[in-house]
This record gives structure tokens, C-alpha cells and sequence, in this order.
């Protein structure tokens, strides 16, 4: 499930506006209904308040209903089991009205589970998670502790479940407990108080200090401490690390929306990398013994989903020409199950924004378990992909809100290139220089806005389809084009190697069809030209995005500046994140949280 978590237990706060306002840095992750309880120590009753749809909404229903109290937990949810409804939104009450629970994940054993232990205990909703609160209070009703309920409802639950839980026990008002496996779960660290998140970035303001749980572990969180036991129940420590971040960043500042902030953002994130990446006399600052394991290695594997996935391709061409390194690239959610025959010493490259894609952690714990070495590149880091991949290296990105994802890669990209340039013996090319013009590039193509506003506004948003084409690099560019724009405009797109239109697609080209082509390669960029007059001569709308060299006169297009071919993909993408934005925009769509989709997806 995609769902966020928070939970705040302290001595001198009323915990609900912190909870809902962390409701509301987690709404970007997508949702459908949200809810919250905070347990009235004072009258002796407990609060739960929940609706179905926005944030806001909730915000209001509880401000009407005078929700008081120093703890509390809520969740926002995206629905799995059940509709999105009131009775379905979390948290999920035990019929004894004793317990709250709110989950994050899928419980695969739960119906199993409730005919076995549950059948006299009367349900109001369709959600596993009810079964887990219903098995918490069967247990203490059998006798157990709370602690020791919970222990037992973990350990029945089947070994393909996930979850992050947040449980509350109405006899101790001030005490959260949690448990999670394989969905990410921080408990932050504060004077007087501690919280729990699924996302840190939910808690920024109220502390920078964070404790992640380990799958199987349990803990118990009061306002003036924290422990933690492991699946045996002994108790473990672990030292917080600290999220450096500034709050401020995960603000929209002016803008309308996240995304165009985020696409703003993107000479910044390269000019960050620099910084990190490149020493002062130009070397690259990426440790010796991730490079010597991947120069070990015979092949690279990239894995990863989505936006990640595109970025990986861009990535795969340099490590093969600039490294000499074969590299294959594949999406994590089939590698997991259908993975292909491996080469003798492989070397994995997991690429995620969020570092906790449930696809890729999959395969990277098969990769864990055969002993092959890995490096994870993610924007979060201490998430679930870094910690558990044998190396990390961030992406400076700063934290990406909108569900499209931009930033993360440019960024992705870009490290890419440092590490390939890292690994190569190739000279004649100042990686560092190219990458400072590109940022400057970048910069003067957001600045062009106008521009891809009015192509989208004529072009693409009374489109009922459009299709990016392109070669070579430009080919893995058109697939994040096409993504991009019909995950927030609700374009039915495509993109694919131009060569292969004349296979199929053809037939879809209509009077008016767009048809966008990028041309950054020159090796290719004549034959690009034949696939786009192919569409022409059968109605088609062609627009070009394309370099100052490759340029001719009468293109209807935007013209990018030169740059090496196997870089250009960190230009051409941008006038198609911008025309996603606008149609999006021209659509009166919701830019940033588009229909179905999650920001994270912790589930497979
Ligand atoms: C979701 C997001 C995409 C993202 C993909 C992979 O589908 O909406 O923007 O590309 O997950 O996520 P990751 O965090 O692993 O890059």
C-alpha cells in the first residue's frame, strides 16, 4: 500500500494539529481517505475521527470535533482491501473499542486468519487491517499484554505479508507500539515527546533525529522513551541517525504545484552533485572500493521501476561506452520473478528515488542472499534500498513531492555519468565542465516556459493520443516522455525507437495525431527525420526536440545547444517534463497528484 503513518506521544502538546499537519506533508504520496485517533485521558474518551477524501476535509471534522489529547496516531490510505471508505479508513478500531490500529501493507494470510481465530467477532469494514486489531484484542482478552498480543499477531501473519503498524491501547493513553516488516517505518527522537513516521519528511518539523525499525522488530514509544526488541523479544539498541534536511525545502514556496518547483530545481540538483562528486582538482570523490568491485565485476545490472527505470537506460549506454562494462537494465517487478541467467560476478546498480520501492527491494534481497555486491543510488538516504544494498551514494536531489518524477532523474542521470566516467579510461571529454554547462543549459530551458506552455495548450491538451519517438538514447528519452505526460495529463502516449513505427504505431497516426521526435544523436538523427516525414504524409502533427547542430530550417520545434550525445538526454527530457506540466495544467488536472498513482510504492 502506499498509505503514510504518523503517531506523536508527548508531555506538553495537543497531538492532533501535529499529527494532521503531518497528514498533509503526506498527502503527496497519494491517498483516498485519511483518519485519526487521539485517545481524551482527561474525559476518558476516545477520539476517532475519519473521512473519506481529502486531508482537508479532515482537518475540518476534527476542528469540529474538538479533539483534545497529547497523543494520538492517523494515517492517510490508498485503498487495497475494500473501497475507499469511512468504515475502510485506518485507524481500525478493535470491537472492544480498546485498541487502534493504522497499517501500511498488505496482510496476504488475513482472511485465514480471521475464520480461524475471529469468527464470533462482529466487523465493520472490508480491511486486513481490522483483522490484525480484532487478533491484537483476542489476545490480550486471552491474557497476554498488549506487547506480547502484538508479538503474537506479527508472528502469525504469512511470511509475503508487509506491513508498517501503529497501534494504540486505550488503558495506556501516553504509549504507541509499532512493528513493521518490509514497509518503512522512523521513530523521531524529540525532548519531551517522540513520534513515528513512514516518511520522515512527515516529522521535519518537529525533529531531525530519526530510529528506523528492522523488519520483525518491535517497539514501544512514550513521550520520554523508546525500545526496541528484536524477533525474539530481547531488547536491542540503535543510535538515531539525522535527516539533513531543511524543512523549508518540502514547501511549495510560490509555486502552484511541486512538480514545477521540481523541474526548476534541476540545474541546482547537478550543480549539487558537482559539489558532492568532483574534488577541487577535478577528481571524482566516489570510493575506491565501489569502483574496484564494479571494475571486478563482468557485467552490470540495473534495477529499478518507473522513472528509475528510464533513467537506468540512459545510464546503461555510458557505462557500456565509457566503461567498456556490459550492462543490462531491467525492471525490478519482473527481475524479482523472472530472473534472467546471470553472468559469473555481476555487479547490481538499484536506482530509486524513494529507496523504497517493494519491486526493487525484492530483487535486492535475492541479491543479498546469493552474496552478489550492489550499490544503491537514491535521493532518501538511511532508506530501506540504502541501507540493505552493499554500497550507497546519494542523489542530492533534494526531496521530490510531486508524484511525476523530475528531478530524482536528472539526478539519477547524471550520477550515472560520474560513476561511468569513474570507471573509464575515456579523456577527451571534461565531465565535470559539461555537466556545469548543462545545468546552465537546463536553466535557460525552464526559463522558456512560454514556449512549451503554448505547444502543450495547441498541441497536446485536446490530444486524445500522442507519441514520443526517437533513436538510440533518444529512444529510453521517449519512453520517460511518454510516461510522464499520460501519468499527469491522462494522454493516452507512447514512446518507442522511431524505426519502429513503421511495425505497428503507424496505424494509429491520425489527422492531428502528435507526434514529438527527439533528435539529439547525430548518428541517427537523418533516419529520425524519414520516421518523422513517415507520419507527416498521414496527418500526423510533428513537433522536434532537437540540437543547434541538428537543427534545420522550416522544423516546427524547439532547438536545444550542443552537448555530447550520451549527455543529451539530461536536456531533451526537460522540454518534456515542461510540456507534461502544461498539459496537465491545460487540463485543469491536479498536477501533482494524479488519479491512482503513489508517490512510493511499498507494495509489489
Ligand atoms: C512510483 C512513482 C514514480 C517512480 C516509481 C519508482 O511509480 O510514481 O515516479 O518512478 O514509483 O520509484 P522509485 O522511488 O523507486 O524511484
Amino acid at each position: 500500500m502506499y498509505c503514510g503513518i504518523v503517531g506523536y506521544t508527548g508531555l506538553n502538546y495537543q497531538s492532533a494539529p501535529i499529527l494532521l499537519k503531518g497528514l498533509q506533508k503526506l498527502e503527496y504520496r497519494g491517498y483516498d481517505s485519511a483518519g485519526i485517533f487521539v485517545p481524551d485521558v482527561a474525559d476518558n474518551m476516545d477520539q476517532l475521527v475519519k473521512e473519506k477524501g481529502r486531508v482537508s476535509e479532515l482537518v475540518d471534522l476534527v476542528d469540529r470535533s474538538d479533539v483534545s489529547g497529547t497523543a494520538g496516531i492517523a494515517h492517510t490510505r490508498w485503498a487495497t482491501h475494500g473501497v475507499p471508505s469511512v468504515e475502510n479508513a485506518h485507524p481500525q478500531m478493535s470491537a472492544n473499542e480498546r485498541f487502534y490500529l493504522v497499517h501500511n501493507g498488505v496482510i496476504e494470510n488475513y482472511l485465514e486468519l480471521k475464520h480461524k481465530y475471529l469468527t464470533d467477532v462482529p466487523f465493520v469494514s472490508d480491511t486486513d487491517t481490522e483483522v490484525a486489531v480484532q487478533l491484537v484484542a483476542k489476545f490480550v482478552e486471552d491474557g497476554l499484554t498488549t506487547f506480547e498480543a502484538l508479538q503474537k499477531m506479527t508472528s502469525l501473519l504469512a511470511d509475503n505479508s508487509a506491513y508498517g503498524f501503529l497501534l494504540m491501547d486505550d488503558q495506556e493513553p501516553d504509549t504507541m507500539y509499532v512493528a513493521k516488516r518490509k514497509s518503512p517505518l522512523l521513530i523521531g527522537i524529540g525532548e519531551d515527546f517522540n513520534v513515528v513516521t513512514s516518511d520522515a519528511l512527515a516529522m521535519l518539523d518537529e525533529t531531525h533525529d530519526f530510529i528506523e525499525l528492522n523488519d520483525n522488530e518491535i517497539g514501544v514509544i512514550k513521550p520520554e522513551s523508546v525500545r526496541l526488541f528484536n524477533r525474539e523479544g530481547e531488547e536491542i539498541s540503535r543510535e538515531p541517525f539525522h535527516v539533513d534536511i531543511d524543512a523549508s525545502e518540502t514547501d511549495k514556496g510560490t509555486y502552484e504545484y511541486y512538480m514545477l518547483k521540481e523541474i526548476d530545481e534541476q540545474p541546482v540538483a547537478i550543480r549539487r552533485m558537482l559539489d558532492k562528486y568532483f574534488g577541487e582538482t577535478g577528481e571524482i570523490l566516489i570510493g575506491d572500493q565501489i569502483l574496484n568491485d564494479i571494475k571486478a565485476a563482468d557485467r552490470i545490472y540495473i534495477v529499478a521501476a518507473g522513472t528509475s527505470y528510464h533513467s537506468g537506460l540512459i545510464g546503461a549506454r555510458m557505462f557500456e561506452s565509457w566503461s567498456g562494462i556490459p550492462t543490462e537494465v531491467h525492471v525490478s517487478s519482473e527481475f524479482a520473478y523472472e530472473q534472467p541467467l546471470l553472468s559469473e560476478n555481476p555487479f547490481f546498480i538499484f536506482l530509486s528515488q524513494s529507496g523504497e520501492t517493494a519491486d526493487s527491494r525484492e530483487v535486492l534481497q535475492n541479491v543479498n542472499r546469493a552474496g552478489f555486491k550492489s550499490l544503491t543510488m537514491t535521493n532518501v538516504e538511511k532508506s530501506t534500498l540504502w541501507r540493505e544494498a552493499t554500497y550507497a551514494l546519494p542523489l542530492m536531489a533534494g526531496p521530490e513531492i510531486a508524484v511525476a518524477s523530475t528531478k530524482a532523474y536528472i539526478a539519477q542521470v547524471t550520477l550515472q555519468a560520474i560513476l561511468a566516467y569513474a570507471l573509464s579510461d575515456r579523456i577527451d571529454l571534461d565531465l565535470e565542465q559539461e555537466l556545469s554547462k548543462i545545468a546552465v543549459d537546463i536553466q535557460a530551458i525552464v526559463d522558456d516556459k512560454a514556449v512549451f506552455e503554448k505547444v502543450a495548450n495547441e498541441l497536446l491538451v485536446p490530444a486524445h493520443s500522442a507519441f514520443y519517438i526517437g533513436r538510440g538514447a533518444d529512444a529510453d528519452v521517449s519512453l520517460e516522455a511518454a510516461l510522464k505526460l499520460k501519468e499527469i495529463s491522462y494522454v493516452q502516449a507512447e514512446g518507442f525507437p522511431a524505426g519502429e513505427l513503421k511495425h505497428g504505431t503507424l496505424a494509429l497516426i491520425e489527422d492531428g495525431t502528435p507526434v514529438i521526435a527527439l533528435m539529439t544523436q547525430p548518428k541517427t538523427a537523418g533516419l529520425v527525420r524519414g520516421n518523422i516525414a513517415e507520419t507527416q504524409a498521414r496527418g500526423a502533427e510533428a513537433y522536434t526536440i532537437t540540437t543547434k547542430a541538428l537543427a534545420e530550417p522550416g522544423d516546427t520545434g524547439y532547438v536545444l545547444p550542443d552537448v555530447d550525445p550520451l549527455l543529451a538526454p539530461l536536456l531533451s527530457v526537460v522540454p518534456t517534463q515542461l510540456l507534461a506540466y502544461y498539459t496537465s495544467l491545460g487540463r485543469g488536472l491536479d498536477v501533482d497528484h494524479p488519479r491512482n498513482l503513489a508517490k512510493s510504492v511499498t507494495v509489489q
